[in-house]
This record gives C-alpha cells, sequence and structure tokens, in this order.
C-alpha cells in the first residue's frame, strides 16, 4: 500500500477516560483482535501497571481498515514519562484526544493536547462514555469549543463500551487525520519512540521511518553513535510479523541485537552507516532522572540480590540509573535516581514482588545545584551530600508549572493547599463549572503527597499534570535527626529556613509515634547546623512480666525470636535502636 494510505496515530486521554477500552475497541471492529483472544492480551500486561489502572508501556499496533493501515501508537498514561508521551506523538500525524463525558476535561486532558498541537497534529476530540445517564455530551462539547478552540465538526461522541459510534471514529481517522509526509527518496531517518529489551533479539526498537526504506543494513543511532545489523525488521499486527522492508511513513520494529537498552535511547534517530551526515531529527532529550531515594535491604547479606535485581530492571528501562552508596546507619544501598514519583513507586514494587527483596527506602529527594563558598558548582542528589552550612553559597531547586482542574467549590481548598506547598498562582480560568489553575511549584514539594492531598481536600474530584520549567535559588537548609545520640543521615532532609523549625518540630512528633519503642528511653531530636530545634522523647516500654516465666529456655526463645524478626517486617537496628520503614517515610507527611 502507498504512503497516502497510512494513518499514524496516538490516542491520549485522562487517566479511566477510556483509552484502553477504546483501544480494544478499534481493534475488535478492524479484525485485528479476535474477541476470544482479548483476556489472553489483558492477561500479558505487567500487573503492577493493571492494579494502578495505568499503562508504562504498550506495543503500537498495525490495523487494516478498507484500503488503509492505521497504525496506533499508545502513549504512557502518567506524567513521569511525558518524555516518553512527546517522542510517540512526535511519531504521528494525528491524535484522539479521549474526554469522559461525564467528567469533562481534566488537568491529563489539556497538557496532552498541548503536546500534540505543538507537534502540529491534527486532533480529534472523542467524548467517550455516551451510554451512561450521566454523561453531558453538551456541556463537554462546549468546553472543547471554548478551552481549546476545536472545532465542533472535528469531535464526535461515541461509547466505547457499546461501540456505538466506533465505525463513524474510524472513517474521521481516515478523513481527518493527513497522511505521513516524509519522502522515500532522502536517507533514511528512523524514529525511535520507545525500546524494549527481548533476550533472544537484544534491544528492540519501535520506530516509526520518517524519510527514506529501512532494510537489513548496518545502521547507526546518531546521537548514541552505536551501529548494529538488524537482526530483523517488522510490524507490530499485533504480534510482531518480520518484514523486508519499512518505508517512510510506516511504524515497525528494529531488533538491533544490541545488549544494552541505555544505547538505544527514545528520541535518537536510526539512519544508514555510511550517511555520515544526516542531521538527527529534532527534538532529543537525554532522561534525566529527577527524584533521588536510596534502597537498603533489611538484611546486609542480600545486597548483591538487590544489585542483580537492578542490573535486571535497568536493562529495560533506560532512564532508570543507580550508584552504589553506603551509609553509617543502614550498610550498604543503591541511590537510584527516577523520572517521577510514580517511576520510583513500581521500581521499588517490582524490587520486593518480583525478586522478593525487603527493603528500607529513604524518602525520596529531588535533584538540587549547589554554588560552594568556592565558587564551584555541583549537583546533590541527597540531603546526605549536602556539605557543611558554612561551605554553602547558594541552593537551586527544580521548579514544576502545576495545572489543576478543580470543581468551583473546592478552589478555595486547593489555593490553600498550594500556597501550603510554596506554589505561586500564574493564572485562573473559568471553565464552566469548574476553575482551572496554574502554579508555578518546587518539584521537592509537589514528591511530599502532594497529589494524595489534593484528591483529599477535593473529594477526589480535582486533577493535576505538572511539567519541570527550571531551576531557581531557595533560602533552604539542611534538616537532620539524631535519634539516640545518633545523627540519622537518611532522616535528613532539604526545608525553607522560614518552615525549618515548624516542620522539625512535626518531623520528631511523627517519630515519636512510629519508631518502636524500646527497652530504654529513646530521645529523638531535629537539628540545624548541629543546633537543636525540636525534640521529643519515646519512653522505654514496661518490662515484659511474662519473660522471667520463659527464661529457662534459651535455645526455643531464641528460635522464635528468629522466626519473629523474620515476620518483623522492615525493621532495621541502628545503633541501640531499631527503626522501621515508617520512621523513613515520616518525611512524607506535613
Ligand atoms: P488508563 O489507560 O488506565 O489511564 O485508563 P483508560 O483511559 O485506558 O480507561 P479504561 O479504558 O480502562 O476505562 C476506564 C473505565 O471506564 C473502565 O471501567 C471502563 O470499563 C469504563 N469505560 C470506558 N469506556 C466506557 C464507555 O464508553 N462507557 C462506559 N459506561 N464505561 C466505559
Amino acid at each position: 500500500m502507498s504512503q497516502s494510505s497510512i494513518r499514524n496515530f496516538s490516542i491520549i486521554a485522562h487517566i479511566d477516560h477510556g483509552k484502553t477500552t477504546l483501544t480494544d475497541r478499534l481493534l475488535q471492529l478492524t479484525h485485528t483482535i479476535e474477541a476470544r483472544d482479548f483476556s489472553e492480551r489483558m492477561m500479558d500486561s505487567n500487573p503492577i501497571e493493571k492494579e494502578r489502572g495505568i499503562t508504562i508501556k504498550l506495543a503500537p499496533v498495525r490495523m487494516l481498515y478498507q484500503d488503509y493501515i492505521l497504525n496506533l501508537i499508545d502513549t504512557p498514561g502518567h506524567v513521569d514519562f511525558g518524555y516518553e508521551v512527546s517522542r510517540s506523538l512526535a511519531a504521528c500525524e494525528g491524535a484522539l484526544l479521549v474526554v469522559d463525558a461525564t467528567q469533562g476535561i481534566q488537568a491529563q486532558t489539556l497538557s496532552n493536547y498541548e503536546k500534540a498541537t505543538a507537534l502540529g497534529l491534527k486532533v480529534i476530540p472523542v467524548i467517550n462514555k455516551i451510554d451512561l445517564p450521566s454523561s453531558d455530551v453538551e456541556t463537554v462539547t462546549l468546553d472543547l469549543m471554548e478551552m481549546l478552540g476545536i472545532d465542533e465538526s472535528d469531535m464526535i461522541a461515541v461509547s466505547a463500551k457499546t461501540g456505538l459510534n466506533i465505525p463513524e471514529l474510524l472513517e474521521k481517522i481516515v478523513e481527518k487525520i493527513p497522511a505521513p509526509a516524509g519522502s522515500p527518496d532522502r536517507p533514511l531517518r528512523a524514529l525511535v519512540f520507545t525500546s524494549q529489551y527481548d533476550q533472544h533479539k537484544g534491544v528492540i526498537a519501535y520506530v516509526r521511518v520518517v524519510d527514506g526504506v529501512l532494510k537489513k543494513e548496518q545502521l547507526r543511532l546518531i546521537v548514541s553513535g552505536k551501529q548494529f545489523l538488524p537482526v530483523e525488521i517488522g510490524v507490530f499486527s499485533p504480534e510482531m510479523v518480520a518484514v523486508e522492508e519499512l518505508h517512510a511513513g510506516e511504524v515497525g520494529y528494529i531488533a538491533t541485537g544490541m545488549k544494552e537498552v541505555q544505547h538505544v535511547k527514545v528520541g535518537d534517530t536510526i539512519t544508514q552507516h555510511r550517511n555520515d551526515n544526516v542531521a538527527p531529527l529534532a527534538g532529543y532529550k537525554e532522561p534525566k532522572p529527577m527524584v533521588y531515594m536510596d534502597f537498603y535491604p533489611i538484611d546486609g547479606d542480600d545486597y548483591p540480590l538487590l544489585l542483580d535485581a537492578m542490573g535486571k530492571l535497568t536493562l529495560h528501562d533506560a532512564a532508570l540509573q543507580y550508584t552504589p552508596t553506603h551509609s553509617a546507619a543502614l550498610g550498604n544501598g543503591l541511590r537510584v535516581g527516577f523520572l517521577g514519583i510514580l517511576h520510583n513507586e513500581i521500581v521499588r514494587e517490582r524490587l520486593e514482588r518480583e525478586f522478593n527483596l525487603e527493603l528500607i527506602s529513604t524518602s525520596p529527594s529531588v535533584s538540587y545545584r549547589v554554588t560552594l563558598s568556592n565558587g564551584e558548582d555541583q549537583e546533590m542528589n541527597t540531603p546526605a551530600d549536602f556539605p557543611d552550612p558554612s561551605q554553602l553559597k547558594t541552593i537551586y531547586e527544580p521548579f514544576t508549572i502545576t495545572t489543576i482542574f478543580t470543581p468551583k467549590e473546592y478552589y478555595g481548598n486547593v489555593m490553600t493547599l498550594c500556597e501550603d506547598y510554596r506554589g505561586a498562582l500564574l493564572g485562573v480560568q473559568e471553565v464552566g463549572a469548574r476553575m482551572q489553575m496554574r502554579y508555578e511549584l518546587p518539584l521537592a514539594e509537589l514528591i511530599i503527597n502532594f497529589h494524595d492531598r489534593l484528591k483529599s481536600v477535593s473529594s477526589g474530584f480535582a486533577s493535576m499534570e505538572y511539567e519541570l520549567s527550571e531551576y531557581k535559588a531557595v533560602d533552604a537548609v539542611k534538616l537532620d535527626v539524631v535519634i539516640q545520640q545518633e545523627h540519622i543521615e537518611a532522616l535528613s532532609q532539604i526545608v525553607v529556613r522560614d518552615k525549618a523549625e515548624m516542620i522539625g518540630r512535626k518531623l520528631v512528633k511523627k517519630l515519636k509515634e512510629v519508631v518502636p519503642k524500646q527497652s530504654f528511653e529513646v530521645p529523638i531530636q531535629a537539628t540545624i547546623g548541629g543546633k537543636i530545634v525540636a525534640r521529643e522523647t519515646i519512653k522505654a516500654f514496661r518490662k515484659d512480666v511474662t519473660a522471667g516465666m520463659y527464661a529457662g529456655d534459651i535455645t526455643r526463645r531464641k528460635k522464635l525470636l528468629e522466626k519473629q524478626k523474620k515476620g518483623k517486617k522492615r525493621m532495621k537496628e541502628i545503633g541501640k535502636v531499631t527503626l522501621n520503614q515508617e520512621a523513613f517515610l515520616a518525611v512524607l507527611e506535613r
């Protein structure tokens, strides 16, 4: 089929607005997957993604519809993966913007729309769930016209669940989304929009051929500089099917045979090895972790297992980075860099579930930039790295532009919350019965339970989305925690000077609640530059009156203790006291 009969598009949506359901319906209607194969397909997805109702990686799929090839390129459903979303969109000419007719435009709808239009895509708004009695197509239509300036004739109202108007949607895709524009006569340029690791075929690059013809010949990644001879080239129909060539405009995969996913980065351009003056496609960005956290195995002997597990996870995840670290209190561990909080949670869960590791994780920290008194600039990914205050000149922290949608009645609550998190209001807009608010918020604040708090102050109705903006100077200090005369480095945090004492007081109170009682009094202090700013004491627990009765059978007692110790999840002995995971997460509560 010719280039003019190809349509490349993505489906973008806010969480739960129906992206998966709509995808399934399109696959069914085009007979790409028959109904009986669906349950199998669903079972294939990663259980953690499924539980959380989010998609991180999903293969693109090629559908045949009348005389057209429709390539649907899925996008990850979470803000941490914003760059992957933008590269997936860059591989398309159009996007279906799914909006739930009972919910209206949400934060993610807007940010996805902005990303798509910035890349010049044709956007078709799909108002979904019109089978529900509570759907309000009229209001959503007006909101889309007013907020996004979209022409009503471009929109379509459907039910992904019942299939209502899905044939009309297919028509619209063919009619409204332009065919790819690249030229088969130019030198090869293929955009890598995601990659996977396969044990047999090595790293598989998912590509959109922008110009030229892709064949099994010596190829090169322009940014990474790596060259390779493809093991296989193919398309997703939806299972991988090998082909001889992929032409300009087509979407498919290249099994590179390479072993390291780090060499095949999202956003890189593949060309023929012999073309040494082909310019890479615009928009390449090095994946950069923004949130750091340390992992320490509860059982120190598990450290090699942790190393091995991280090695395996990074095979599939080019954005994940780690370096060994050591803490006087917690022993050997790894400092791991993530794209964001969700990325972090998923990795932690996988380590525990798939690799059976019991870990203590420190509270997350953003990546700071500091200027030292001697004029030197440094990046610091954890409060433990911060030098003595006398050696510090300026601390810079990353900021975000955060967009929030909320029903009007929660507007005041949301505003108070954002102010509490050091937000600066950039603008407010009325959208029907709701408000759209834009804030400049420090990333360090966002990662402290902001999303949970936003949901709780808005009875679950507000939605948010953020984008990193710039680094700005902040007047901050390092707040340390001393428990039983022991400085617990892993509990240190960077806080703004104005609030340091207040945060210190709250933190020691919280620690008093969560640190397990010991047989002696345990003083807990919050200090800044060695000066105590808050203090609490955990009383000793009462002597166990039954203890003496069993003292005779020491071996049995020891065995029992051993057993209990295993059951006692996530406890770590530090000096004379035992700390649990809650203590390390106390920092997250404000
Ligand atoms: P994520 O990818 O996980 O962000 O969500 P999603 O956008 O893929 O949403 P999904 O397709 O999982 O749908 C969310 C919920 O809405 C599910 O319970 C669906 O069954 C339901 N749903 C989707 N489309 C429709 C529809 O047209 N009508 C009704 N009544 N329910 C729908």
